[in-house]
C-alpha cells in the first residue's frame, strides 16, 4: 500500500473525501499522516476519529521554516511517507521539504489555473466576471500555485450562484478528482 503525508490547515473536507475513497477502496493508499499548521484546525479532530497521527505545529515558534520543516521531514520519514498531498495548506513549501520530496508534493487549488494564484482564488474569478471556473490539481515547487499542472477540471458558473454556491460546486468537483488523480499517480498512469 503506498504511504501518503496529507497537509492542510483548516476544515479538511479533502482529507476526508480522500480518506473515504481510501475505505471504499477507490483510492489504494494508505494516510500515514496528517501535518497541521494551525492548532485550532478542524482536520485534527477529523484525523482522530480515523486513528490517523497528526503533526501538528505553529510556524511562530521556530526559528525559521528550515526549523520546523526539518521537523516535518523527519517525521514524514519516520512514517515512511512516500507522497505529499497538500489539500487547503496555506504555506509556501521551503527547500528543507522540496530537497526531501521534490516531485513528489501534489496540491489542489480552486481556480484553473495559471488564473487566480493565491488566496480567495473564488472571489479573484467572481470579481473577473469569468464564466467558466474549475478546480487544478498541480505539482509543488518554490513558487505559488505554479509547479506543473496534473488534472483540471472546468464547470459553467450560473450568474445566479453567489460566492458560497461556487465554493460548494468546487468542493463537489475537489472531493472527486483528488482521490481520483492521486490513484492514477500512485499507479503510475
Ligand atoms: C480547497 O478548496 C482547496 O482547493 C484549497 O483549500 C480548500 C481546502 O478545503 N487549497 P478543505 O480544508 O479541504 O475543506
Amino acid at each position: 500500500m503506498k504511504k501518503i503525508a496529507v497537509f492542510a490547515s483548516g476544515t479538511g473536507t479533502n482529507f476526508e473525501a480522500i480518506a473515504e475513497a481510501i475505505e471504499n477502496q477507490k483510492l489504494h493508499a494508505e494516510i500515514v499522516c496528517v501535518v497541521v499548521d494551525k492548532v485550532n484546525a478542524a482536520v485534527i479532530e477529523k484525523a482522530r476519529k480515523r486513528n490517523i497521527d497528526s503533526f501538528v505545529f505553529t510556524a511562530k515558534d521556530y526559528a525559521s521554516k528550515e526549523a520546523y520543516e526539518k521537523e516535518i521531514v523527519a517525521y514524514l520519514q519516520e512514517r515512511e511517507a512516500e507522497l505529499c498531498v497538500l489539500a487547503g495548506y496555506m504555506r509556501l513549501c521551503g527547500e528543507v521539504l522540496l530537497n526531501a520530496y521534490g516531485g513528489r508534493i501534489i496540491n489542489i487549488h480552486p481556480s484553473l489555473l495559471p488564473a487566480f494564484k493565491g488566496k480567495d482564488a473564488i472571489g479573484q474569478a467572481i470579481a473577473a466576471g469569468v464564466k467558466v471556473m474549475g478546480v487544478t490539481i498541480h505539482y509543488v515547487d518554490a513558487s505559488l500555485d505554479g509547479g506543473k499542472i496534473i488534472a483540471q477540471r472546468a464547470f459553467d458558473v450560473d450568474p445566479l450562484w453567489s460566492h458560497e454556491e461556487i465554493e460548494t460546486q468546487v468542493h463537489k468537483i475537489e472531493h472527486i478528482l483528488y482521490p481520483e488523480t492521486i490513484e492514477k499517480l500512485l499507479e503510475g498512469k
